[in-house]
């Protein structure tokens, strides 16, 4: 299970949710389940609205944190992944800082999740 904590400007405090079992979805499902305003529009990985960055805490890793394919595009598009983070991610598994939200799968690592509230923003 993991502790997934939400900080924008745009909500008055930060929000942790504990995910359980049944959260093991995305990272935007779990944040609208639980009213967390991170923008989107495609919810599929192309228009880039769903911008976060993604911190481990407490030690927690994030290998096996795969990009999509459509995220890959959409950050590199965005300037969000240069090769180097790229060729990271795949040849090393560290996973780049930013992520899309309706693209990451919320797995068992404790996680600080920032967004700026505008669309593709970080
Ligand atoms: Fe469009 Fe995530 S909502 S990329």
């Amino acid at each position: 299970m993991a502790n997934v904590t939400f900080s924008s400007p745009i909500m008055p405090k930060d929000v942790t949710v504990y995910a359980v079992a049944g959260d093991k979805g995305t990272l935007l499902a779990l944040a609208r389940k639980n009213d967390i305003p991170i923008p989107c529009q495609c919810q599929d990985g192309q228009c880039g609205s769903c911008l976060v960055k993604v911190t481990p805490l407490d030690g927690s890793s994030l290998k096996g944190q795969a990009l999509t394919e459509h995220e890959k595009v959409t950050l590199s598009v965005n300037g969000k992944l240069s090769k180097e983070l790229l060729a990271k991610a795949e040849v090393e598994d560290i996973p780049p800082p930013y992520r899309l939200a309706c693209q990451y799968w919320v797995q068992d690592s404790n996680i600080l999740v920032e967004f700026s509230g505008e669309p593709g923003v970080e």
